[in-house]
């Protein structure tokens, strides 16, 4: 008998999602025989019973494409918006899979959807995964399809942003995504050369930023690349958080002060250290420039790689895993051992104790 199987794209869009519904699809359908539907708009998608045809037409040319052909939300099964409501619709899911004779449903998607993809496969779906995100903090993964690409794009922005810098005598201060883990700003912040690099996994201390600034400018540099990461905070901050969540704890908790959203604390930094070294500043937030247009070559070879080897896995009828990336190959990971975990950057990576090493500041 062959196997017929639902595809679908979670979470935000990621350059590489195309090329990873041809990987799976092509490989699925030429390979395998097999048959292959895909699901609209994520969980939501398949809620709501809204498929896609994919085949040899629609799979044709999209391998360059950014985006995802199937469009993406970030619904969850179990806590669905309806109405005005939040509802759990596991069981309708369950049923759609069901009524279209799935014998594995394909998600793709980040740390969000390795949780919601483990939640299906605890009710009893074949569920396996592909890791997708720009911000490459998917746990088990050498690295995500996505993350080469918007570190591209980073990395060009923050190239761009030095000669302004440098011709006004100021600090660009340039907000970069990665709201949990600052893998993005750390490989963009080091392959564009930035002098201070913020990263959620090392909470700054603006004072010791603004030193690194001024010593610079008292060595004939008088301009600055702050490369900062949206999660990045200050050490304040930090403690502030800990405190937070320790009186949830011990269910204290009153009225927690509302925590600035990423884009304000960007700006709030720019601002203080303006104040801080009488030296202009101005906020570059990047935004969703970094997570749109077509995938760079490395993403659209790892996405097709990893795309592959999911239905190389389905075909041997072995359900319940992320394949993820693990040096020129590929390894199923049981999505128990994934779900729930996010990748950060370890304060003593390699990649921090180069950028350590040619003087970069962390603010630490
Ligand atoms: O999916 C990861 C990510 O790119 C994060 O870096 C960022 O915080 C978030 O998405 C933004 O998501 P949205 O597009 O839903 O605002």
């Amino acid at each position: 008998m062959t196997q017929k199987i639902g595809i679908l794209t979670s979470g935000g869009d990621t350059p590489g999602l195309n090329a990873a519904i041809r990987g799976v699809g092509k490989a699925c359908m030429s390979r395998y025989g097999m048959q292959i539907i895909g699901f609209r708009d994520g969980f939501r998608g398949l809620m709501e019973n809204r498929t896609m045809v994919l085949d040899s037409d629609t799979l044709a040319g999209i391998l360059t494409l950014g985006g995802t052909i199937l469009g993406t939300s970030r619904d969850k099964p179990h806590k669905m918006p309806i109405n005005g409501k939040v509802v759990d619709m596991t069981e309708t899911i369950v049923a759609n899979y069901h009524a279209n004779k799935l014998d594995c449903l394909v998600c793709l998607g980040g740390g969000g959807t390795m949780k919601n993809a483990l939640r299906l496969k605890q009710a009893g779906l074949n569920i396996v995964t592909l890791p997708k995100t720009i911000d490459n903090d998917v746990a088990l993964t050498e690295t995500t399809f996505g993350f080469d690409t918007a570190l591209g794009i980073a990395t060009d922005a923050i190239d761009r942003l030095h000669s302004t810098a440098h011709s006004h005598h100021r600090i660009i201060v340039v907000e970069i995504m990665g709201h949990r883990a600052g893998w993005l700003a750390l490989g963009a912040g080091i392959a564009g050369g930035a002098d201070v690099i913020l990263i959620p996994e090392i909470p700054y201390d603006v004072h010791l930023v603004a030193e690194a600034i001024k010593r610079r400018k008292q060595t004939g540099k008088p301009f600055s690349i702050v490369a900062v990461a949206e999660g990045a905070i200050s050490q304040e901050e930090f403690a502030a958080q800990q405190a937070a969540a320790a009186r949830k704890k011990e269910k204290k908790a009153k009225d927690p002060e509302p925590e600035l959203v990423y884009a304000e604390r960007t700006l709030k930094l720019a601002r203080q250290l303006q104040l801080l070294t009488g030296l202009e500043a101005r906020p570059t937030i990047l935004g969703h420039l970094q997570r749109g247009g077509t995938p760079s070559a490395a993403d659209r070879l790892l996405a097709t790689r990893l795309g592959t080897a999911a239905a190389d896995l389905i075909e041997s009828r072995n359900y319940g895993f992320m394949i993820a990336a693990r040096g020129e190959t590929s390894l199923p990971v049981p999505l128990e051992e994934v779900a729930g975990q996010v990748k950060t950057v370890p304060p003593d990576h390699p990649w921090v104790e180069s950028a350590r090493s040619v003087r970069t500041n962390f603010g630490d």
